[in-house]
């Protein structure tokens, strides 16, 4: 076991953990951020996924300690002053989920492609969604979402 200090969501946060613990079970079972989900373990369904450092990140594949020097965001992070994402804004408009086991590692993984991206076209959302698994199949609605919030985003627009 050792102390960690993470950066998430714009606080520093002490844990105690094993250097391999990954970061998923960190942020679930000692810091209490079950936002971020647990599907498979193995980096393939992306419901795990938070952001470093601004990308979209498995954090089922991250152990804590490699972890403790970027800026972690998790689901929990995105409202600011109680205001929605305009991701998250979308997926609600759109009524992009239905269960909602994947929705956050989704919504994260739209802010990744939309911060790289400001305006993809279908194809390339298609593509960055791909390793990102929705048992729900509501995929068609989560496509209108991205490309819904990339037009709220775009410069200019009233949100
Ligand atoms: S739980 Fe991490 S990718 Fe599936
Ligand atoms: S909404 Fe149920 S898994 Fe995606």
């Amino acid at each position: 076991m050792g102390d960690f200090v993470l950066n998430v969501n714009g606080a520093r946060l002490r844990v105690s953990a094993s250097a391999e613990e990954t970061l998923l079970s960190v942020l679930r079972n000692r810091l209490n951020l079950t936002g971020t989900k647990y599907g498979c373990g193995e980096g393939q369904c992306g419901a795990c996924t938070v952001l470093l450092d601004g990308r979209a990140t498995r954090s089922c594949l991250v152990p804590v300690e490699s972890a403790a020097k970027a800026k972690i965001v998790t689901i929990e992070g995105l409202a600011q002053n109680g205001k929605l994402s305009a991701i998250q804004q979308a997926f609600l408009d759109e009524g992009a989920f239905q269960c909602g086991y994947c929705t956050s590692g989704m919504i994260l993984g739209a802010t990744s492609l939309l911060h790289e991206r400001h305006n993809p076209t279908e194809e390339q959302i298609v593509e960055a969604m791909e390793g990102h698994i929705c048992r729900c199949g509501t995929y068609p609605r989560i496509v209108e979402a991205v490309k819904r919030a990339s037009r709220l985003l775009a410069p200019g627009a009233s949100r």
